[in-house]
């Protein structure tokens, strides 16, 4: 009786960690660097959060017009037509065409040792769904890119 209890209580701790573990992920925290690179490959957040914070700090020297990052969030199979069209959009647009259904977050364009964020709702992701995050400056999204996870 004594064994199942602490069985049962350890069942209750994961329990507990898990829910406090979906409740604090409302926030995507990346680094871009000088060699075109992100500190993560992958980041997940919940679908349940109300906000999603993307924050991005650059922590290389180089200016926004040599290396500028910025961070653009939109479902995997988009990724590339909207770096494409990001590149028609300009640097004026942070790379980004202004209106651009297909992109469910981004940030504006910043050089080294800038920092920027957005927020956006957690009900425009799917929990389970298909996601990218990337920089569109032109010929980034090569490299600098992650898969998003969304849970519930
Ligand atoms: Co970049």
């Amino acid at each position: 009786m004594k064994i199942l209890s602490v069985s049962l209580l350890c069942l209750g701790l994961l329990g507990a960690t898990g829910v406090s573990q979906a409740a604090g992920n409302c926030t995507i925290s990346l680094k871009g660097d000088d060699a075109m690179k992100f500190d993560l490959k992958t980041a997940t957040v919940s679908a349940a959060c109300s906000s999603i914070t993307v924050e991005l700090t650059h922590a290389g020297k180089l200016p926004a017009a040599a290396m500028g990052h910025n961070v653009v969030i939109s479902a995997t199979k988009d990724m590339d037509a909207i770096a494409r069209d990001g590149i028609k959009a300009g640097v004026a647009n942070n790379y980004v065409t202004k209106g651009d259904a297909r992109v469910i977050a981004a940030t504006t364009l910043v050089g080294g040792g800038e920092k920027i964020k957005v927020s956006f709702p957690g009900k425009k992701l799917t929990a389970g769904g298909d996601y990218t995050f990337f920089c569109s400056f032109p010929g980034h999204s090569m490299l600098m890119k992650g898969k998003l996870t969304v849970t519930k």
